[in-house]
């Protein structure tokens, strides 16, 4: 098939790596979401077809592989606490042959970056098999996803290039954000009335450059703590405990060092056990509800000999934490959340020597079941 792509899009440039390009695009492509699928008022601009398809649905069934997963994770809680409608997030390879019980009038939402990923197709074709609607989001215009679903949004993230998704994943969360608040305010529910995601995605935009600013701070943490480490930890509870799954698999995916997101009550249930004198363990915090619950679970582990550090969101900072971002909704904190993610990874494979953009045995689009 072919992609098409602006030569200036696809060039490195002065970068060493498109990962580190990529990142470093992410509040723009912010800005751009704004500015395509929200008026000035503040007002979605999303179709008012589908909101009306989403809006007859009494339940939402996203599906994604990989980071695309990891995003739906998110997505979910936008939908449910900004629209009140109940969703599942699937694997998508699970879901092709476990043939999920469904509700009277489900709605599904396929995420994916490349569109062409061989899971997710699977299961398309079998909605469409039972006439059920559909919305794909996706990165690349006419892919397999998008031809075959009902409805379309892309995620004007200009072409990812490298394996690590990045980009997309907050472009999937931002498009999620307006997508959650259209359908909330069609369905008159306060809290998306109330939620305006145009400025929320500037302050997001602004955000995650300050973050970017810093990043000599964090290449400093990846040489010292993650490049000697086997193993390590992300951890925190709620939307911060699906943040923790994609950064550890960033790190996993290009450091190769073994890394594992886990909801920050549950690690006292038998994985602590893993924790030896060293092993870097962050704790994500930007709830206030759990921020406390979060802080004594990662104390449990450096009692236990751990190398804490914490991501916090500003309004809920103390003293000793490693790295403050800045505050925003408690909905979309996960798009400035994982940015340091992204920036351990990125430095800790680059400190490492490895190749960044092409680690071993991984694909960029996986199009085999
Ligand atoms: C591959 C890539 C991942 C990606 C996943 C899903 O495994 O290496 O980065 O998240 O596929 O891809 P998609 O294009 O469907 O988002």
């Amino acid at each position: 098939f072919h992609v098409d792509m602006d030569a200036q899009e696809t060039d490195k440039g002065p970068y060493p790596y498109y990962m580190l390009k990529e990142i470093d695009e992410q509040p723009n492509v912010m800005r751009k979401l704004a500015s395509l699928y929200t008026e000035e008022s503040g007002k979605p601009n999303v179709d008012a077809e589908l909101i009306n398809a989403m809006k007859q649905a009494d339940r939402l069934y996203i599906v994604g592989a990989g980071t695309s997963y990891h995003a739906g994770l998110v997505g979910k809680k936008l939908f449910e606490k900004l629209a009140h409608v109940p969703t599942e997030v699937h694997i998508a390879s699970e879901f092709a042959y476990e043939n999920p019980l469904l509700s009277k009038k489900p709605f599904f939402i396929f995420l994916s970056q490349s569109g062409e990923t061989a899971d997710s197709r699977e299961v398309l074709v079998n909605v469409n098999a039972h006439n059920y609607e559909s919305l794909t989001i996706t990165n690349v215009e006419n892919s397999t996803l998008f031809r075959e679903a009902t409805y379309t949004m892309l995620l004007h993230a200009g072409p990812e290039i490298s394996v690590a998704s990045t980009k997309a994943y907050t472009a999937q969360i931002g498009v999620e954000a307006i997508l959650a608040k259209a359908l909330g305010e069609a369905k008159e529910q306060t809290i998306a009335e109330e939620f305006d995601i145009r400025q929320q995605l500037g302050l997001v935009a602004t955000g995650m450059q300050a973050i970017i600013d810093e990043k000599d701070t964090i290449d400093d943490l990846a040489k010292k703590y993650f490049v000697p480490a086997n193993r390590a930890f992300y951890i925190g509870r709620g939307i911060d405990q699906t943040v923790s799954l994609e950064s550890a698999l960033k790190l996993k995916e290009i450091s190769y060092v073994q890394a594992e997101g886990f909801a920050s009550g549950e690690l006292k249930h038998g994985t602590i056990a893993l924790i030896e004198e060293g092993t870097p363990v962050i704790g994500i915090i930007t709830q206030k509800r759990t921020a406390n619950l979060t802080r004594s679970n990662l104390q449990e582990t450096e009692s236990r000999g751990a190398a804490t550090f914490t991501i916090v969101r500003k309004g809920l900072a103390e003293k000793d934490d490693t790295l403050v971002i800045p505050d925003v909704n408690e909905l979309i904190t996960p798009l400035l959340s994982v940015v340091p993610a992204q920036l351990i990874a990125y430095f800790t494979s680059l400190n490492k020597g490895l190749d960044v953009d092409r680690p071993r045995n991984l694909a960029k689009s996986v199009t085999v079941e």
